[in-house]
């Protein structure tokens, strides 16, 4: 089974921000535990890197566009990655040779089929979200927009343009569109995406202009190197250029079409209408799914480039630990809603969820295994009803948690595999393994104790198992720790299939002190 899941590829006009951290955090989530399940994963990242936006904030800093992106890509997107542990197969950037040259073969494809025409635009156009805007869209701007017309759908400024452009025939393809969200209803999620996108098409869709003859910073149409690319139609052509597209048949056949595409809602549209229509114009499959998620806010406002509440991922991340920061933003926000994030949440939930619930459970077994079985995992004796329930309860969420996962739903995967850190922690105040220890009769006490024990470091072994795609660094000490390496190989091959089996690690493994898997925090005086 193969998976290929992609991000957005982000505007290089600017430094990251968290939004983009956050469609990136999940994809590599989703990355890393469809691996574990034993799929053959490929996971698409990169960056958008023509068009005006990029090429006038490339001019006010002195650069070309080229200069300005190389730059920006090598000093702070592809760190991005290394920062927050992404493990993407592939990082695309729009300005490589492989993308224009396999772009250009789609165009001339679309071409050669019909689905192209020459014709003159006149309307408005936002520069900030790279977007034509319709009359009824534009208003006058007010503050510091006053004597400026601005888009009424998020605020950018509108230029007026007029061109003699290529044009895309979108309208026709309203009815097939409509088909496809009717017939596939997973095609656009969650459920708001998908009404908003299918009520925009019912309202009937306009010929899209897909060229530009004003500035070159983009791709030539092929067949008339007078005009670039508009971006949009281009950066799109991502999903299938990095596959291999007009270049790799074998390859694009393996991988095509994609199951699914993450992006944020602003840009639902683009990925739900007109990326479908294009592909069906070409012929080709469209992808599984598009899921749209929310916006993080920050202070209620939406957080992004243009208005400077962006906060830097490495912000968080020094504070924090890229572990914690992977775990807030799939645990506290519902994934295609918006969420409000704040540092005393943040800071709230590493103590309460990560240092006190997870960490902490962690070093306490490890140290009681050290303490009375000198570090070496005894063999366990008869189940009680209290192991029982333990067990069938890892059997239950592990499958809860795998099922949410499914849905793109990483909040309730991750609600379900803390069940498990609780019933671990309400099962060790039970059964008080260091009572046990104090019991008159030898023999019986050591059974127990070790059951109690053995028992608890499985559950850990389950943890660091589902916990893995989550939090990489945190769970690989924890293996560590468990011994687990030499009889069950390395962490993160280790499937969630079978997690829940019970009685994995053997007799005789070596446990040791686990380092602390979140430290107290600096300025927690
Ligand atoms: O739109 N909350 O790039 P972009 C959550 N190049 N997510 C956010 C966010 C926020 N406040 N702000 C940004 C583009 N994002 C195009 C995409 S794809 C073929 C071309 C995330 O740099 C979210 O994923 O403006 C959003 O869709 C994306 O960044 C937009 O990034
Ligand atoms: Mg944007």
């Amino acid at each position: 089974m193969s998976y290929y899941v992609t991000t957005p590829i982000y505007y290089v006009n600017d430094a990251p921000h968290i939004g983009h951290g956050y469609t990136t955090v999940i994809g590599d989530v989703l990355t890393r535990w469809h691996r574990q399940r034993g799929e053959d994963v490929w996971y698409l990242t990169g960056t958008d890197e023509h068009g005006l936006k990029v090429l006038r904030k490339a001019q006010q800093n002195g650069a070309t566009p080229q200069e300005w992106t190389d730059r920006l890509v090598e000093t702070e997107w592809k760190p991005l990655l290394e920062l927050l542990d992404i493990a993407n197969d592939d990082f695309i950037r729009t300005s490589e040779e492989r993308h224009e040259k396999s772009a250009q073969a789609f165009w001339q494809d679309l071409y050669d089929r019909g689905e192209v025409y020459k014709g003159e635009f006149s309307g408005w156009y936002s520069v900030g979200s790279e977007e034509f805007v319709a009359e009824d869209d534009v208003v006058d701007g007010e503050g510091d927009d006053e004597g400026h017309k601005v888009s009424s759908l998020d605020g950018s400024r509108v230029e007026h343009v007029t061109e003699e452009n290529y044009f895309f025939p979108l309208s026709k393809y309203a009815d097939r569109l409509l088909e496809l969200y009717e017939t596939n209803p997973d095609f656009i999620q969650p459920e708001s995406a998908r009404n908003e996108v299918v009520s925009f098409v019912r309202r009937g869709l306009k010929d899209l202009s897909i060229s530009r003859s004003t500035f070159d910073w983009g791709i030539q149409v092929p067949w008339d190197p007078s005009h670039v690319m508009y971006v949009w139609i281009e950066a799109l052509l991502n999903y299938v250029t990095a596959a291999g597209y007009g270049v790799d048949d074998e390859r694009f056949g393996e991988l095509w079409p994609a199951d699914v595409h993450l992006v944020g809602k602003d840009i639902a549209r683009f990925h739900a209408v007109i990326w479908p229509a294009m592909l069906m114009a070409a012929g080709r499959p469209v992808p599984h799914r598009v899921f749209a998620h929310g916006w993080l806010l920050v202070g209620g406002q939406k957080m992004s480039k243009s208005k400077a509440n962006g906060i830097r991922p490495d912000e968080i991340v020094e504070v924090f630990g890229s572990d914690a920061y992977r775990y807030y933003f799939s645990r506290a926000l519902t994934f295609g809603s918006d969420g409000s994030i704040s540092w005393e949440d943040m800071r709230a939930r590493y103590h309460a969820e990560l240092a006190n619930g997870f960490g902490n459970l962690a070093s306490r077994v490890a140290a009681m295994i050290g303490k009375y079985f000198d570090g070496t995992l005894p063999a366990a004796g008869e189940h009680t009803a209290a192991e029982e329930a333990l067990v069938a309860l890892v059997a239950e969420a592990s499958v809860e948690a795998d099922r949410a996962i499914d849905r793109i739903a990483p909040q309730d995967a991750l609600a379900q595999v803390w069940r498990i850190v609780e019933a671990l922690n309400g099962y060790l105040t039970e059964q008080a393994p260091w009572q046990v220890a104090k019991q008159a009769d030898e023999a019986a006490q050591r059974e127990r104790l070790a059951t109690i024990l053995v028992t608890a470091a499985e559950g850990l072994r389950v943890l660091a198992v589902l916990l893995h795609p989550v939090m990489p660094r945190a769970t690989a000490s924890l293996w560590e720790s468990l011994g687990a390496e030499p009889a069950l190989g390395a962490l993160a091959d280790q499937p969630i299939g079978t997690v829940a089996q019970w009685g994995r690690l053997p007799e005789g493994s070596v446990v040791t002190k686990v380092p602390s898997l979140f430290p107290r925090l600096e300025d927690d005086a």
